[in-house]
């Protein structure tokens, strides 16, 4: 099974950015504990802090991935171009946020996402993306 992890701008900050939101642990060092633990898929990393390149990067995969694990961080509450392509590929989408967004700013209760992902988790730390890959086990 191909499962990819798409993370949106700012992400590639993680472990400096704001640890009393997002923690103190850098996605890369997360990524090999998911490696680790999933020996059985095959998982990639991607991240970008630029909308056109994460868009590309979903029509590239979306559609022979079995599943696509997105967090557009900022561009959730403000891209439609992204949006568009959760809709416009056949692999299934689960967003993912590390923070509750609905615990924050108003503009982060917002998601040009969810409407065509397959499902949507969020607060729960980095483990988010751990719920995500087994919802597609
Ligand atoms: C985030 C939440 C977004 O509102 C924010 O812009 C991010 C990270 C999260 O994972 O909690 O960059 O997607």
């Amino acid at each position: 099974m191909k499962i990819i992890i798409i993370n949106g701008p700012n992400l590639n900050l993680l472990g400096k950015r704001e640890p009393e939101i997002y923690g103190g642990k850098t996605f890369e060092a997360y990524f090999a504990d998911l490696q680790s633990k999933f020996k059985d898929l095959e998982l990639e990393y991607y991240q970008s802090n630029i909308e056109g390149e994460l868009i590309d990067k979903m029509q590239e995969v979306g559609f022979t991935y079995d599943g696509i694990i997105l967090n557009a961080a900022a561009y959730t509450h403000t891209s439609v171009g992204l949006g568009d392509a959760v809709k416009a590929i056949n692999t299934p989408v689960v967003e993912v946020h590390i923070s509750n967004t609905h615990q924050r700013e108003d503009f982060r209760h917002v998601s040009y996402i969810s409407p065509g992902a397959k499902g949507v988790i969020l607060g729960f730390g980095l483990q988010s993306y751990e719920l995500a890959i087994r919802s597609f086990l």
